[in-house]
């Protein structure tokens, strides 16, 4: 197969550490699990789901508020799900099945337990006050109108020393001081720290908060209906984030983390809608990330038409050296099983959500569970509300509708766990689980399976360039992949009726892989008829069905 580097042809999984697999009885995952299921995720062979790297949410010392997004001590592993030892077992055993690890950085902030806060805010002249950013305020109000992504301003009051420190999350997440070189330098060391033991990348946490205006400019407004519910929203953010430094610090991490072999990093850009900053993250002279998530597909409806902008605006706007990288669903959003499931399409188009993230061009994240059609959970309004990490984002549901436990088997707590669970397993769990799904070769999970086995052994679906064809088309998305004259066809009908496509080729079509038909039926017509809801992946060539992929 061609010699490529493996975060871009590859596979990452993402997995919410304390609702994967708990082997502990206390109702939280832990890394023993993860351990326990690697082969699940990949053991080599056709019959597990053959993904490439674990991006694994943050498994720090944390006091959990933001549910490990408050990290206490960048250089362990919290007690909950595990320590160091078996950390390392757990990059061993992944690296001798081929799967990466990638380790979660939440550099942006810490947890206010964080050791270097607590000296930060004991006194005003202690060594550490500089490491994160206090303000004495104006006039005893905040010193401008930063808001907090969880509501309220940003700036919270601390009685210790009389000043404000910023927290653009929640009040017990204070925000580090990039531009204090020792704290560069510190969170440098962090990277050092995991590189050594054996990790294979990171996920960088709103990478474009580091820096904020070295004068506190208030931000201008802007008229968004969620502005009344909190000021974030109602702002535009010129002067809390994307600020210039940000680029050097990037490209310092990006030197740093090649000095290793074959290691990356992947940014989560905090709202990236503004394309043209969003492409230099790549940096300008491939000395930024290595890939920055796209997180279009969280907001398209549907429609052919809103993932086909999004990838159009990859596709057209990216470097040379700038490489996709697809979400469709993580661990902040609605699943996107749930968010598709009108009129009970949750199934066929979960089907065509999964062939379109994994034969495009880039890097696909799968969120765990995705590959079974794992859906939100309902939670109480006590369960939404409680504790604050979770409250408000996005808006009043919160947002662990989408973290509840894997669903393994039709055991009680669907084999996530042998007594309880930190969030309530969804009761579909007896009908949808891997256990039904692992034998079935009409389930989801076998489709993905195959999607990823068929992509790792097709250069074209891998590293092919991608064209989009007929751009106009109401229900059909299709879009070859192509490299030198190999050539991958992908047909997806997001429509519940009967749909056809020009194709306009003169090449025999030999199915690869589809929902419909017979893989290895060939195609002789032009005009490609389309049951309601059918995946085609097409080899095409003069003669496509003996053609080496
Ligand atoms: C983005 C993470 O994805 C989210 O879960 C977290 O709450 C914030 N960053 C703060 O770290």
């Amino acid at each position: 197969m061609v010699d490529q580097l493996w975060w871009k042809t590859g596979v990452i999984y993402q997995i919410y550490p304390r609702s994967f697999k708990d082997t502990t009885g206390i109702g939280i995952g832990d890394l023993l699990g993860i351990i326990d299921s690697l082969d699940y995720l990949n053991n080599g062979t056709p019959g597990s789901l053959g993904i490439d790297a674990i991006w694994l949410s943050p498994v720090y010392p944390s006091p959990q508020v933001d549910f490990g997004y408050d990290v206490s001590d960048y250089c362990d592993i919290d007690p909950i799900f595990g320590n160091l030892e078996i950390f390392a077992r757990l990059v061993d055993e992944a690296h001798k099945r081929g799967i990466r690890i990638i380790m979660d950085l939440v550099f942006n902030h810490t947890s206010d337990r964080h050791p270097w806060f607590r000296e930060s805010r004991s006194e005003l002249q202690n060594s550490k006050r500089d490491w994160y950013i206090w303000h004495a305020g104006k006039k005893g109000k905040p010193p401008n109108n930063w808001g907090s992504y969880f509501g309220g301003s940003a700036w919270q009051w601390d009685e210790i020393t009389g000043q404000y420190y910023l927290a653009m999350f929640t009040s017990q997440q204070p925000d580090l001081n990039w531009r204090n070189p020792a704290v560069k330098q510190a969170l440098f060391n962090v990277m050092r720290f995991w590189l050594d033991r054996g990790v294979d990348g990171f996920r960088l946490d709103v990478y474009n908060q580091y820096f904020k205006d070295v004068r506190f400019r208030s931000n201008p407004r802007k008229l968004n209906p969620l502005g009344f519910i909190y000021s974030f929203w109602g702002q535009e953010h010129i002067y809390d984030r994307d600020q210039p430094e940000m680029y050097e610090v990037l490209s310092d991490m990006r030197k740093l983390v090649d000095a290793y072999p074959e290691r990356m990093m992947i940014g989560e850009t905090a709202d990236e809608d503004d394309y043209t900053k969003a492409l230099d993250y790549y940096g300008r002279q491939n000395d930024g990330l290595h890939l920055a998530f796209n997180f279009d597909f969280l907001k398209s409806k549907w429609q052919p038409a809103y993932f086909r902008l999004a990838i159009r605006k990859w596709e057209e706007n990216l470097p040379d050296w700038g490489w996709p990288a697809y979400v469709l669903s993580n661990h902040d959003v609605t699943r996107h099983f749930s968010r598709y499931n009108r009129g009970r399409q949750g199934l066929p188009r979960a089907k065509i959500a999964a062939a379109m993230q994994l034969t495009l061009r880039g890097t696909p994240t799968l969120y765990y569970g995705e590959e079974i059609g794992q859906a939100e959970v309902k939670l109480t309004r006590k369960q939404i509300l409680d504790p604050p990490g979770k409250r408000y984002w996005p808006f009043y549901q919160g947002r662990d509708g989408c973290r509840a436990p894997m669903q393994w088997d039709n055991s009680p707590q669907a084999g996530f766990s042998s007594t309880g669970s930190w969030l309530p397993v969804n009761p579909d769990y007896r009908f949808k689980n891997v256990a039904v799904q692992q034998n079935d070769p009409a389930s989801l999970l076998t489709f993905y399976q195959r999607l990823i086995a068929l992509r790792k052994k097709t250069a074209a679906l891998q590293i092919g360039n991608l064209i989009l064809i007929d751009n106009n088309h109401k229900r059909i998305l299709a879009y070859r992949r192509q490299i030198e004259d190999r050539k991958i066809l992908v047909i997806l009908n997001f429509s519940r009726r009967p749909q056809t496509l020009d194709l306009k080729a003169d090449n025999s079509l030999y199915v690869l892989l589809g929902t419909h038909r017979n893989d290895t039926s060939i195609l002789t017509d032009n005009q490609v008829a389309l049951a309601g809801n059918e995946v085609l992946i097409i080899r095409e060539g003069k003669n496509a069905k003996e053609e080496n992929e």
